[in-house]
Order: C-alpha cells, then sequence, then structure tokens
C-alpha cells in the first residue's frame, strides 16, 4: 500500500449568510453555545489533520479574531463567485502530495466517522463524495449516474433538465480527493451556467472523463449534512443536536423527565442514575457526580457537584464546587468561587459568592455570603448579610466552626465570629465576636405608656 499522504482540510465559510439577517456573521451564530465554525473546527480536528484551512469572506476579521488557533490557516475570498472559486483560492496553500477533504462551516453536525471513509477512499486515489437520498431534493446539486450507476456528473438545481430533477441522490457538497488532481481541476473551471458561479461539483465529471473512479458514500443520518442558511433551520440543528446529546446521556444512565426539555451549552459529563428535571441548562464544563437529583429550572455553569447532591428547582450555579450530600434551592444563586464542602443546606434565596462553607453547615433562607469563610456546623439566620464591600474594597468574613448568627444579622467585614459564638437576631457586628459567648446589638424595646394613634381630622 502507498504510504498515507498528509491530510489537508478546506472549510468554506465565505458565503454571506444574507437569510439570517444579522449583522454576526453566519458561521458565528452559536449552535448548542458554541459558533457553528467552531462545530465544524472541532470535527476536522479529530481527523488530525497536517492543516486546515479556512476559506472566508464576509465578516472576515470578526471570524479570525473569534477562532484565532494557531493551526488555523486564513485564506480569503474577497468575491464569493462560487464553490469552486472559493477552493481555487486555497491552492497557494495545498502541498500536491496531499489529500484535500471539503467541509462546509455552515454544516455543523458533520460526524468524524462519516469522513474517515471520504478520506480512505481519497487517500486510495479515488474522488470521494458524500451524497444523501432526501424525500424532498429541491434546491440540492443531484448525482447524475450512468446505467451501471457509476456517477457522471453533479447538476445543480438551477441546471437540471425536468428528469434530473426527479433524481433524490443530492450532492452534500462534502468531498475528498489528491490535492494535485483538485488543482489540475480547479484550473480548468468556468462559470458557462444558470449561476454564472464557478462551481466546485464540476470536478466530478473531470475525474470521470480522466478514469478517475467516484466513490460515494452517505453519512449515519441525514441531519448530519443539514446546513444553516436561516434561523428557522439554526433552531432546528439546535433540537436535533439536543436531544442526540440527551439520548447519549441516557444510554450512559442518566434520567431526563423529559429529554426534548434539557440543553447543553458546553461539555457535561455525569455519574449514574443522575435525575435531571425539565428545563434545565448545562453549560461550559459541568461534572455531576452519581445519584445526584437537579429540579426543573436550574442553570447549570463551570460546575462540580459530587455525589448525592439534590439541587431543588429553580437555582442558579456558576463556577461552584458542592460538596456531596448537599441540599441546594430552591432559588438559590451560587455565585463564582463558591465552595461547599459537603453535607450543606444552601436555602431559598440565598446568594453566595467567593465563599467556603464548612462541612453541614446550614445557610437556608435569604441571606447573603460573600467573601467568607466558613468552618463547620455553622448555623446562618435567615437575613443574615455580610457586608463585604465598603463602596471601595471588598473585606473578607470568617465564621468559625458551630457559630450561630441570628435572623437580620449584619457582619461588617473584616470581622471574625469565633467558635461557637452566638449572634442575637438583628445585630450588627462590627467587632470580633468571641467564642462560645452571645453577642448582640440591639436597642432595648420600649413601650410608650399613654401613646394614642393618630385619627384623620373631620372637616367641619
Ligand atoms: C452547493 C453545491 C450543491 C450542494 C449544496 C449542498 C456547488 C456548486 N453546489 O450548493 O451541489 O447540493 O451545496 O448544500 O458547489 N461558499 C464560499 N464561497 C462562495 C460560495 C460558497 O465560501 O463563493 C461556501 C458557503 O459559505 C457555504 C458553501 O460554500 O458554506 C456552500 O455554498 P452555497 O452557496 O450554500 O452552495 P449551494 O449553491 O447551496
Ligand atoms: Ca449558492
Amino acid at each position: 500500500m502507498a504510504a498515507m499522504l498528509p491530510l489537508s482540510i478546506v472549510v468554506l465559510a465565505a458565503g454571506q449568510g444574507t437569510r439570517m439577517r444579522s449583522t454576526l456573521p453566519k458561521v458565528l451564530h452559536p449552535l448548542a453555545g458554541k459558533p457553528l465554525l467552531q462545530h465544524v473546527i472541532d470535527t476536522a480536528r479529530q481527523l488530525l489533520p497536517q492543516r486546515i484551512l479556512i476559506v472566508y469572506g464576509h465578516g472576515g476579521a470578526e471570524v479570525r479574531r473569534r477562532m484565532n488557533a494557531s493551526d488555523l490557516h486564513w485564506v480569503e475570498q474577497a468575491q464569493q463567485l462560487g464553490t469552486g472559486h472559493a477552493m481555487a483560492q486555497t491552492l497557494p496553500e495545498l502541498a500536491d502530495e496531499s489529500v484535500s477533504l471539503v467541509l462546509y462551516g455552515d454544516v455543523p453536525l458533520i460526524q468524524h466517522t462519516t469522513l474517515r471513509p471520504l478520506v480512505a477512499s481519497a487517500q486510495a486515489g479515488k474522488l470521494a463524495l458524500l451524497t444523501v437520498n432526501l424525500t424532498d431534493p429541491r434546491g440540492y446539486g443531484r448525482i447524475v449516474r450512468d446505467a451501471q450507476a457509476a456517477v457522471q456528473c453533479i447538476v445543480e438545481e438551477k441546471d437540471a433538465s425536468a428528469e434530473q430533477k426527479r433524481i433524490t441522490e443530492v450532492n452534500t457538497g462534502i468531498l475528498a480527493a489528491h490535492s494535485d488532481k483538485l488543482r489540475q481541476w480547479l484550473a480548468q473551471l468556468n462559470s458557462n451556467n444558470a449561476q454564472g458561479e464557478y462551481y466546485l461539483t464540476d470536478i466530478i465529471a473531470m475525474a470521470v472523463q480522466q478514469g478517475i473512479a467516484v466513490q460515494t458514500s452517505q453519512p449515519q443520518t441525514a441531519t448530519e449534512v443539514l446546513g444553516v442558511n436561516s434561523r428557522g433551520q439554526l433552531a432546528e440543528l439546535e433540537r436535533v443536536y439536543q436531544r442526540q446529546q440527551a439520548e447519549q446521556f441516557m444510554a450512559q444512565g442518566v434520567s431526563f423527565r423529559d429529554p426534548a426539555r434539557v440543553d447543553f451549552r458546553g461539555e457535561v459529563s455525569f455519574g449514574r442514575d443522575v435525575e435531571v428535571d425539565i428545563n434545565c441548562i448545562f453549560s461550559g464544563k459541568v461534572t455531576i457526580g452519581d445519584n445526584v437529583r437537579i429540579g426543573a429550572g436550574s442553570i447549570i455553569s463551570n460546575s462540580q457537584i459530587e455525589s448525592g447532591v439534590e439541587i431543588l428547582p429553580l437555582c442558579v450555579i456558576e463556577d461552584t464546587h458542592i460538596g456531596s450530600h448537599s441540599r441546594v434551592g430552591p432559588y438559590s444563586r451560587l455565585r463564582p468561587g463558591a465552595v461547599l464542602k459537603g453535607d450543606n443546606h444552601i436555602g431559598n434565596f440565598v446568594e453566595i459568592k467567593n465563599s467556603e462553607i464548612g462541612l453541614g453547615s446550614k445557610v437556608n433562607h435569604l441571606s447573603y455570603v460573600g467573601d467568607t469563610q466558613m468552618g463547620g456546623k455553622v448555623n446562618i439566620g435567615a437575613g443574615t448579610i455580610t457586608a463585604n464591600y465598603d463602596g471601595a474594597n471588598k473585606h473578607r468574613t470568617i465564621i468559625q466552626d458551630h457559630a450561630s448568627t441570628g435572623s437580620n444579622t449584619v457582619l461588617v467585614a473584616p470581622v471574625t465570629v469565633g467558635k461557637g459564638a452566638t449572634i442575637g437576631a438583628g445585630s450588627v457586628i462590627t467587632k470580633q465576636a468571641p467564642a462560645e459567648k452571645l453577642t448582640l446589638t440591639r436597642a432595648k424595646q420600649i413601650t410608650v405608656e399613654g401613646w394614642q394613634r393618630p385619627s384623620k381630622k373631620t372637616r367641619d
């Protein structure tokens, strides 16, 4: 067998995307929180190419800025004269001794498993073409075969005869071939067709004429080759992608109350026997342990949740670590830097930011805990606030093991509540509260004798 040639992957992404009606270049629109083009690049990388060339046009500077990575090479197509013209722009960058695979920046769900056979056929000297059968082939280039079913050419919809239009096998646009052959063929393209464009698809007939075999293959599912031209199509692909993710996680042992009502916008990993109620969103890197239950409507990003944790409904959790067997929510907000050591109870309308909450400590109702080091077995009363910001600087609060604060306590940082200290309800604590003692600041309750409630003057 001949030695394997290095692989160059060309991503065509110069189209304008007019139908998106957007100032954002089409390929930067997000699918599952990630730009369309990024999906294609991530898949391309799985094939370990020698280089990835991206043909850009509209909004190029912005696309380059967002996608910046050292393995990407950028090729400008100043005027969009067709797919063949786009491909031709890469020729100065393509080594003759290589295989080229052509992908599309707006076809985000293509899988590396579908692409591998194409690359293998191209390595074997064939022209490899990814085709698909559609019940409604309108708008696509048709695959024309001869009586022996050998591919003859591709004819674009606008150039097709009535008979050709009845062909249901269509061109996905994705193909692979030896780069030196591509160079020869691209040099011969012309724009004598209905759209006045240089069609990349015209190279098929050229290969056939030279006696080069055209090898077709199909994707595992037709959704892999769907393109995004409008926001409607983008939304459809989003649902396809989300459904696939949910199915994959279910196969690994996760239960979703409704797999159609959960969204994944990053990399999530789940342990065994996790239950997820409806309308949850997972974004960024999220790690979830075994036996975790997540209530409806929770939004979890870039966080670790250890085993046995229960998240009650409607929590917003970001850059947080939740130790095992904790219970959070409903309506809790865990902000960046919240670290719950384990066995914690965080209740409704509690906000925690940049704070460590020791083992077994509870913050059950209506509290703000920020920039705090909290020991274990602490009980924070309803309405306790750490006043950590003096308008210019943030200060830390230290609450030691077994301390307990009464309702409506304000801890004015920097301040320390000693081990086992108790703070009386309604106190504003500005100085150290000593260990094991009751500290409170409270105006004495008085009752005014003989006081009368004012009554409304009657007009005479
Ligand atoms: C193309 C194929 C058609 C196939 C269809 C699949 C040709 C001539 N036709 O048609 O057989 O069925 O895709 O969707 O190839 N692009 C550029 N520069 C250009 C033109 C296009 O970069 O000058 C890029 C676009 O950004 C897009 C891709 O190439 O990602 C396809 O372009 P598009 O205009 O959508 O191709 P179609 O005419 O639909
Ligand atoms: Ca077109």
